[in-house]
């Protein structure tokens, strides 16, 4: 099996974990009026499969998978569950109203892990994969199962677990590179080899799912999928526990943009991430970072004069997407000390002003003393400054 051969534009589902990963990280709890807000607009969004929440967690974290999960149209509703029976069957029952249900369950494989955290052997633990899969494709058709710290665990013991969650019934196969630890080449190799390597790999879909620690979330699960996985896991604004996970509107506007070298697709509606953003960001009370790519106030703004000049030629010259793509109205010539002559007179004018040369060299002499002494500076303030000038001249 080659497992890096692709079709052309094979499509990869988007499973969005921003309600159960990303609400665990600290601070970021929502209202169950808020989940279903966000839930809804995933679903809008043409998200294929949405992890709701952990059931087991609290009984808030189950009504809500319940709710979610008896009102989402479209994508699957998935709830998430450790290896143990309660936790199983507590997810089972959370999904049980759903049009299409999932089970995600999950135990952790790496030697750190397992002799720490669940003081188990190897042995012990494929048991438990074994069980924890097969009593979950009792209740329900559709079975994810997560190797925990899948980037950190031996490769022999990795393969084993994953050929016998596959034989026991599982339908999607997650590698989680859990604490952010793995880079690229790696994360994309280890797809490689276990696909290569497990005989029944291809009865189920492999998953990618990373965190950001070092940086390399987005680059990361790109690479996965490079190394054969159909599924990437992935948060609105990339929240999620410590430095968050990977960013699901990067991820689809990188395959939008370079589809030449990713040839993959998505359903995403890329017109509403822009507005799935500032939701997440409302109902967790997370900003959103001014410079993050796609949906970052400044991911279409431009303030040198340089820039500005290329933009009022032509837009290529300084972005690669168009704002209406991500569901931003339009590009904006941020007026500030780097700003330069064309994008002065270009912003005079949209205000409405006509100026003669003279004028307008005055003007923009008193724009750069301004914009020297404040950092933003408004329409108001540009407004202001010729108002005043003007009405000068005329005494
Ligand atoms: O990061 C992780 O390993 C997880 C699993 C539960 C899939 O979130
Ligand atoms: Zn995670």
């Amino acid at each position: 099996m080659t497992s890096t051969s692709v079709s052309e534009k094979d499509r990869v589902v988007i499973f969005d974990t921003t309600l159960r990963d990303g609400e665990q990280c600290p601070g970021a709890t929502m209202t169950l009026e808020e989940k279903l807000q966000v839930a809804d607009l995933l679903d809008e969004m043409g998200v294929d499969i949405i992890e709701a929440g952990f059931p087991i967690a609290s009984n808030g974290d189950f009504e809500a998978v319940a709710a979610i999960a008896a009102r989402v149209k479209n994508a699957v509703v998935c709830g998430l569950s450790r290896a143990g029976a309660a936790d199983i069957d507590r997810a089972g029952e959370a999904i049980r109203h759903a049009k299409r249900p999932r089970i995600h369950t999950f135990i952790s494989t790496s030697p750190v892990h397992m002799k720490y955290k669940l003081q188990k052997s190897e042995e012990q633990v494929l048991e438990m994969v074994v069980n924890q899969v097969t009593r979950a494709r009792n209740l329900v058709g559709d079975v994810e199962w997560s190797a925990e710290d899948g980037t950190r665990t031996e490769h022999d013991f990795l393969c084993r677990c994953v050929e016998a969650a596959i034989k026991a019934g599982a339908t999607t196969i997650n590698i989680p590179d859990t604490v952010g630890y793995t880079a690229p080449q790696e994360y994309r190799a280890l797809f490689e080899m276990v696909r290569n390597r497990v005989p029944n790999a291809d009865k189920a879909i492999f998953s990618v799912h990373c965190h950001n620690d070092l940086g390399m979330a987005v680059a990361n699960t790109i690479a996965g999928v490079q190394g054969g996985a159909r599924q990437i896991e992935c948060t609105i604004n990339g929240i999620g526990e410590r430095a968050g996970n990977a960013a699901l509107e990067e991820i689809v506007m990188a395959i939008k943009t370079r589809n030449d070298i990713f040839p993959y697709e998505t359903n995403i509606d890329t017109r509403m991430l822009t507005r799935a953003s500032k939701l997440v960001s409302t109902v967790t009370s997370f900003p959103v970072q001014y410079n993050k790519a796609i949906v970052g106030r400044n991911a279409f703004a431009h303030e040198s004069g340089i820039h500005q000049d290329g933009m009022l030629k032509n837009t290529q010259t300084y972005e690669i997407m168009t704002p209406d793509t991500v569901g931003v109205k339009s590009t904006s010539l941020v007026m500030g000390k780097h700003s330069g002559r064309n994008a002065f007179r270009d912003k005079l004018k949209n205000l409405g002003y006509s100026l003669s040369d003279n004028q307008l060299e005055d003007a923009f002499v008193r724009f750069k003393e301004l914009a020297d002494r404040k950092k933003v500076i408004y329409d108001e303030d540009i407004e202001a400054l010729v108002d005043e000038k003007l009405a000068n001249s005329q005494d």
